[in-house]
């Protein structure tokens, strides 16, 4: 691929979800012109934003993006990099410059006392948006984890030379977001771009595959099967409205043969099932290749397996 600055264009914080592994499989059922049409792209659970960023990226007909995520805080940090990318790196900068030199002890002790100022709400949004970053970057594993409080908990991480301040990405990432509109809330409150020309690409919370399973605690809101069950709905408004979607999900079905929660909820629409290494389990035997829901009603797609129904 020829490097342009568009190149450095990826998400700016570590996600759970990540979907940088199925943008092959998505690529696979786009509708057959997606690459020539004037797009309106929606993504109403944008979380770290690899989708986002890789469509940007290769779908330079996309004339106008809106993006969505229920966490403010997440928001808040889309809108930083659009709107103040310099100063938000030059804040990046210092804490940088603050933690690399320390030793594990002091790190740890910086840490702490940088999120429980993150989880004060007693500074501006421009350092609410660095201290996100700075904590994504140095906590444990990259979580996003929330207490019932709704303050962020997760633990010291120990990585030796974290990447606290991309100055690239964030520079890449600013310039594609200018076409992008940000909003902050429910996935329903995207409902008012769904149209002929607009193109949905939902990654909500999983269902978990068993009742102890998949982390899908974002925020403090769960995502139940009646939301599963309202975003079914909410996928049905849209293609009436002449919207194409994609939409991923857990394969409960290849867990346990006897669920059948999303083959009946989405028997109106095409469910694939792509194969995908999770990373999620902190039990390593736990990890590995397991088939996930790509479910559309897109009718042409770019590619079409032969093997598919
Ligand atoms: C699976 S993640 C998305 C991962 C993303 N595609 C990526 O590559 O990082 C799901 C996201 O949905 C958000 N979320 C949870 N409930 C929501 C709701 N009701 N409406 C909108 N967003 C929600 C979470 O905050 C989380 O960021």
């Amino acid at each position: 691929m020829v490097k342009t600055k568009h190149t450095e264009a990826k998400p700016f914080v570590k996600w759970v979800g990540g979907k940088t592994q199925l943008l092959g499989d998505i690529e696979k059922y786009l509708p057959k012109d997606f690459a020539h049409r004037n797009i309106t792209y929606v993504e109403p659970f944008v979380g770290g934003g690899s989708v986002l960023f890789w469509m940007l990226r290769t779908f330079p007909n996309i004339s106008h993006a809106v993006i969505n995520d229920i966490n403010p805080k997440l928001i808040n940090v889309y809108r930083a990099v659009k709107e103040s990318p310099t100063e938000l790196i030059s804040l990046l900068q210092t804490l940088e410059n603050e933690y690399l030199p320390l030793d594990a002890e002091h790190r740890k002790a910086m840490f702490l006392a940088k999120r429980q100022l993150f989880n004060s709400n007693e500074i501006n949004a421009m350092e609410q948006a660095a201290l996100f970053v700075f904590l994504n970057r140095t906590c444990f594993n990259g979580l996003y984890r929330e207490n019932l409080k709704g303050l962020f908990n997760v633990p010291h991480g120990k990585y030796a030379k974290p990447m606290i301040c991309n100055e690239d990405t964030i520079m890449a990432d600013a310039e594609l977001l200018q076409k992008v509109e940000i909003l902050n809330g429910d996935f329903a409150s995207t409902a008012a771009f769904a149209g002929e020309n607009t193109f949905y690409y939902f990654d909500p919370p999983y269902k978990p595959l068993s009742s102890t399973s998949s982390f899908n605690n974002y925020v403090k809101e769960n995502f139940d099967d009646t939301e599963q069950i309202r975003l079914k709905e909410f996928c049905q408004y849209v293609a009436a409205k002449g919207s194409e979607f994609i939409l991923s999900n857990s394969d409960v079905k290849s867990h346990n043969p006897e669920n059948d929660f999303f083959d009946n909820l989405y028997s109106d629409y095409t469910i694939h099932r792509v194969w995908a290494s999770r990373m999620v389990n902190s039990n390593a035997e736990k990890r590995g290749k397991l088939s996930e829901l790509m479910i559309s009603n897109v009718k042409q797609t770019a590619y079409r397996n032969l093997f598919d129904k």
